[in-house]
């Protein structure tokens, strides 16, 4: 069967790190969507690592991790990504799967992005840059380039007709540029992905799923409000980042999916634009930013910050099907003597709703809070729930109820070792 674990707020949930955790129960670990705009922080044995692309199954020597045909992989990141893992003497040619339906992304996409954001001045996405949103819309619009297509001897001309309608967007956009390095360093990484195993993916996947006992981890990037579909648009990526983009993502079966874990910060963070009905632009903000130290694995951007909104929880659980909840980041709260929780919004016309209106970005949206005491203590140390502070229990309780969802695992620190299996009170 397939579990799948995604990431229920606005990205940066924690993924890579419960992932990791998970890995050693799964034959396979697959990303299924988005690409270098994810940056999975996982930590172990004193070293943290920050994975973009590669599946964070990647430091478990019995998992199989394989890149699926739904993301759009950047070579030249990806060369980068592996030599930074030399150091760990992993196997790849038994451990690393790449589908052959990859789409690339090209040194032109990362340009168009940018052309793109600069265009749109104060209305930007905030997009990490890194061609996420182009090399999609080539993907749809059945002008991509997919990784299978780099070993046929036509690449060089299909690449060369693509670049050349970059060119004349760019213009169009009068962005200036300089290709000539990046490209170069394109065909270099190129070369060097061919050394992958390159294969059907979707063939694997299903064969692995087809020995008794085989489970597979679906690894999401970014998180359910950032869905192309069903985030706030148009501050969102290019790809379904929610559970129907396993299927599509993998090529696996919708009968096959089993749990679905769904992974969220016990306050709630923001990287990019758009609507953020809790944030806190205030000392409060700032205190949560540099106790979590919420700053862009990726970009190094400062996180927006803010307090756990239960209106969007709700509305990702129920498009994800959540069977299982993981709260992380519980330690950040360490320090507030009161946490609030947002529970509804009220709408301009005084109605209070716990629904998400259609248009989150135009629509004020004053969050309703109930408060909760604290803890105001370390958590480290702290090695079963049982032993928690008597107000995180009450916290945990808390939110479990409401969002009616199984909380099972709280994590207390970015240590692999820092996650605590928790009894569910439903
Ligand atoms: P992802 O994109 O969902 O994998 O999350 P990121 O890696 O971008 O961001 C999560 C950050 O929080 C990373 O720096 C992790 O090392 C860190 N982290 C994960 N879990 C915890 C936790 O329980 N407590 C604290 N303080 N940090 C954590
Ligand atoms: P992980 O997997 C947080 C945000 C960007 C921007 C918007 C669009 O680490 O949780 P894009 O580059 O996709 O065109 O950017 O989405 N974003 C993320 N925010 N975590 C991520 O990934 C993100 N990937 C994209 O900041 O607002
Ligand atoms: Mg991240």
């Amino acid at each position: 069967m397939v579990d799948i674990l995604l990431g229920l707020q606005w990205g940066d949930e924690g993924k890579g790190k419960i992932v990791d955790v998970l890995a050693p129960e799964y034959k396979v670990v697959a990303r299924f969507q988005g690409g270098p705009n994810a940056g999975h922080t996982l930590e172990f044995e004193g070293k943290k690592h920050v994975l973009h692309q590669i599946p964070s199954g990647i430091f478990r020597p019995d998992s199989i991790n394989i890149i699926g045909n739904g993301v759009v992989l950047d070579p030249i990141i990806f060369k980068k990504e592996i030599e930074a893992l030399a150091p760990y003497q992993i196997n790849f040619s038994k451990t690393l799967f790449i589908s052959k339906k990859t789409a690339i992304i090209i040194p032109s996409h990362r340009l168009l992005d940018a052309a793109s954001e600069k265009a749109k001045a104060e209305a930007k996405i905030g997009s990490t840059l890194k061609g996420i949103g182009p090399a999609y819309a080539d993907k749809v619009s059945r002008q991509g380039l997919r990784l299978g297509d780099a070993l046929s001897p036509s690449f060089k001309d299909k690449y060369n007709k693509l670049v050349e309608s970059h060119k004349r967007m760019l213009d169009f956009y009068r962005f200036e540029y300089d290709l000539a390095e990046a490209e170069q360093e394109f065909f270099r990484a190129l070369e060097f992905i061919k050394g992958f195993n390159l294969i059907e993916s979707e063939y694997l996947i299903n064969k692995k799923l087809a020995e008794p006992g085989t489970r597979v981890l679906a690894e999401g990037a970014q998180g359910s409000l950032l869905d192309i579909d069903f985030g706030s648009y148009p501050f969102v990526t290019s790809s379904n980042t929610t559970a129907a983009g396993v299927c599509s993502g993998l090529g696996v079966s919708p009968s096959k999916i089993n749990d679905v874990y769904g992974i969220f910060k016990a306050y709630c963070t923001r990287v990019g634009s758009g609507p953020f009905p809790t944030e806190l632009l205030d000392e409060t903000g700032e205190r949560m930013r540099q106790e979590g130290r919420e700053f862009g694995s990726t970009t190094g951007r400062p996180r927006r910050c803010g307090w756990i909104d239960l209106p969007t929880l709700k509305y990702s659980i129920m498009l994800n099907g959540v069977t299982q909840l993981v709260m992380m980041k519980v330690d950040v709260l360490n320090i507030f003597d009161e946490i609030s929780v947002c529970t509804h919004y009220e709408l301009p016309d005084g109605t209070i709703t716990d629904e998400l209106p259609y248009d989150m970005t135009d629509t004020p949206l004053k969050p309703v809070y109930v408060t909760l005491p604290g803890w105001k203590q370390s958590l480290e140390g702290i090695t079963s729930f049982e032993d928690m502070p008597d107000a995180l229990k009450a916290y945990t309780a808390y939110l479990e109820r409401e969002l009616n969802t199984p909380i099972t695992f709280v994590s207390t620190g970015p240590d692999r070792n820092a996650t605590l299996a928790r009894k569910s009170g439903l």
